[in-house]
């Protein structure tokens, strides 16, 4: 196979593929597909990205009666087919995700803002509200409250309101997989050790299903970025992190200005090491902690 399946596409056999290896995208038909996947997720494919459309689009077109990617985008503007306009956002985002990614963001969540805001609540009538905007396959979310279990372990009713953690994502397939909450062992090592698989797992199958204290103060909604975020209601902290790089600045500025609006007064914004926002955005200061860093609204 002559196309770099790195980012995902399982599906490659092409025998009777409606867009074979032989066919190729022209470049007309990706400069559409670019500018449908940018309206509708934000996301900008850039230059050269044929190979990774075709790979992933591949057994879409293979299941449906459309014959090329020109057939298909006419049925995905024309609106209607909700479905399939789905399936091809699933296949068209990156899930990558793994548990405790970076790590310093859970280590300054539990060293340094739990005990801050548990200590100086910013809100005293309501939950104590985690939000992670681009939770995709639920690593991030559960993280979150794997931290949240260990600081309340040390910290018996620090939060008398207890503590709601929202994960959202565009992508069904990822969100599905979230709620279920149920992961592979490939999935389960990527982030976790021996006794964190032991402690906060239990067996299903040939797979490993999150525990119930630990899902209990987790949800899942499907939620895109580029719409708005009102029926969330606000957080103390926002986790937005390794989503941002696929967007425009204009885009980037937009979501971080809508972020800034769902937090509670000096709440907590977490994002990727590559998606410093200065240029962008003035609602935040920096915070240096001793393991990284996190922004704080202004
Ligand atoms: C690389 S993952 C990051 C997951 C997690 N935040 C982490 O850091 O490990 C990026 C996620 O962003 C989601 N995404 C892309 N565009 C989005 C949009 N417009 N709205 C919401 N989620 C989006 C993708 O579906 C994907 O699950």
């Amino acid at each position: 196979m002559a196309f770099n399946s790195e980012l995902g596409t399982s599906n490659l056999s092409s025998a009777g593929a409606s867009l074979s290896a032989n066919q190729d995208i022209s470049a007309i038909e990706y400069t559409r597909f670019c500018q449908f996947l940018e309206k509708k997720t934000g996301v900008i494919l850039g230059l050269n990205k044929e190979y990774l459309v075709k790979n992933r689009l591949r057994s879409i077109l293979e299941g449906a009666k459309e014959q090329s990617l020109n057939e298909l985008l006419n049925v995905l503007e024309s609106g209607g087919e909700n479905a399939l306009t789905a399936r091809v956002i699933d296949a068209m985002t990156t899930n990558e995700t793994l548990w405790f990614r970076d790590a310093h963001p859970f280590d300054i969540l539990k060293e340094s803002i739990l005990p801050e805001l548990s200590a100086n609540p910013r809100d005293q009538t309501n939950p104590f509200r985690i939000w992670s905007a681009a939770s995709s396959t639920g690593q991030e979310a559960y993280s979150i409250s794997i931290t949240v279990t260990e600081f309340l372990k040390r910290n018996p009713g620090a939060f008398p309101k207890s503590v709601e953690i929202i994960g959202t994502d565009i992508s069904q397939a990822a969100v599905q997989q979230a709620k279920d909450g149920v992961y592979d062992e490939y999935e389960i090592i990527r982030g976790l050790n021996d006794q964190q698989q032991r402690q906060y797992f239990t067996a299903n199958g040939d797979k490993r299903r999150i525990s119930a204290n630990v899902k209990q103060r987790v949800r899942f909604q499907e939620l895109n970025l580029l719409q708005s975020y009102s029926l969330l209601g606000q957080f103390e902290i926002i986790f937005c992190r390794n989503v941002l790089i696929y967007f425009s600045n204009e885009i980037k500025a937009d979501i971080l200005s809508r972020m800034a609006r769902s937090l509670k007064p000096r709440g907590y914004l977490f994002l990727g090491g590559s998606e410093p926002i200065a240029s962008y955005s003035d609602a935040f200061e920096m915070i240096r902690c001793k393991q990284g860093v996190v922004y704080r609204l202004k």
